[in-house]
């Protein structure tokens, strides 16, 4: 039988969680949204914005770490919550990032708001990709629209330290030129011999365009790659994946080097509600970053 509390006894438990840091508070409570911020607001494309936060406790700034390929719970008070990848490196303090498509009602207001405004916070929560591990190979990372999100935290934990790592190959494709995202910085990247990055779009219609045309499978004419000595991820829509990993591994690359990130429609984000399951796996816990081995036992995950 449940025990009954008193009033004495909700009134110890009120007063001892009041005295617990944030960083203890944080951790107890995984349903508690914590206010951020909203710090710079920079319009990426017509759909999507690049949105920094800063959570306003400072136990809960500094006790905030994730790996990338983790994702927040975004809370807009009184509309609901919905689940974005960190796009931030690890290494940048104090800030978390949020690249963030207006898709519907929670990304929607949030795409309304102004800087000083203030949202809320869940998290970091789910499975990253294994940064550790993939260090001393060389890394291939492949992105389709959106995909590019969750990518450019580890591409900038990858640059943070660089010298830990070997050749470092980005594929990344777009629909059109207005719709590829960060692209001065790529752009700029581009021109870097420490990552050799390649950009395209499906279309050119819509802007000028002097670089690749086609679907991201087309660049892997255009790579060389070493595949005893390689670590690949790819993030994009689902159709992607399957193409993507067929050219991978004609380039004789390893399964068990392969890791893809997979997007589920997400309530709690912490196992408990069975909204993100996809076969016997909670994409929220135990993704949503996967070994290409484990996805590919996920019934249709792929
Ligand atoms: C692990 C993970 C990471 C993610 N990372 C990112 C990220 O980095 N950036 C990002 O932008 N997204 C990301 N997403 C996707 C994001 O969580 C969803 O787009 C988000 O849940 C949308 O929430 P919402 O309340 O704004 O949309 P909802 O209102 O819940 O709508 C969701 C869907 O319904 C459709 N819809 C909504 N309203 C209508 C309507 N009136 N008529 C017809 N269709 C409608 C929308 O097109 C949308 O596809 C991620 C998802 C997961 C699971
Ligand atoms: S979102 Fe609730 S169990 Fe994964």
């Amino acid at each position: 039988m449940d025990k009954i509390i008193g009033a004495n006894e909700t009134e110890q438990i009120r007063r001892n969680y009041e005295t617990l840091s944030g960083t203890e508070l944080m951790k107890r409570n995984l349903y508690r949204p914590w206010p951020a911020r909203i710090t710079s607001i920079t319009e990426l494309t017509a759909t999507e914005k690049l949105f920094e936060l800063r959570l306003i406790d400072p136990e809960v700034r500094e006790a905030f770490t994730h790996t990338a390929g983790q994702f927040v719970e975004l809370s807009i008070f009184g509309v609901g919550e919905a689940p974005i990848s960190i796009s931030s490196a690890p290494s940048k303090q104090g800030f978390i990032e949020l690249c963030v498509r207006s898709a519907g009602s929670v990304t929607g207001v949030l795409h309304d708001k102004q800087c000083g405004d203030i949202v809320g916070l869940r998290g970091p929560f789910g499975r990253g990709f294994p940064f550790e591990e993939m260090k001393g190979h060389d890394i291939l990372l492949v992105a389709g629209g959106l995909g590019i999100a969750p990518l450019k935290s580890l591409i900038n934990h990858i640059h943070d330290e660089r010298h830990a790592f070997g050749n470092v190959t980005i594929l990344y494709g777009s629909k059109n030129p207005s719709e590829v995202m960060f692209r001065s910085q790529f752009e700029m990247w581009q021109h870097r011999k420490d990552f050799n990055l390649i950009l395209t779009v499906d279309n050119t219609e819509d802007q000028p365009w002097d670089g690749e045309v086609g679907v991201v499978t087309k660049l892997f004419n255009r790579i060389d790659i070493d595949p005893n000595n390689t670590y690949a991820a790819i993030v994009g829509p689902p159709v992607m994946y399957k193409f993507v990993i067929a050219e991978m591994r004609k380039k004789g690359l390893h399964f068990d080097r392969i890791y893809v990130s997979f997007e589920r429609a997400m309530k709690c984000g912490i196992g408990k509600c069975g909204h993100c399951m996809v076969g016997h796996q909670y994409v929220c816990v135990d993704g949503p970053v996967f070994n290409y081995w484990e996805a590919a036992n996920i019934q249709g995950a792929m």
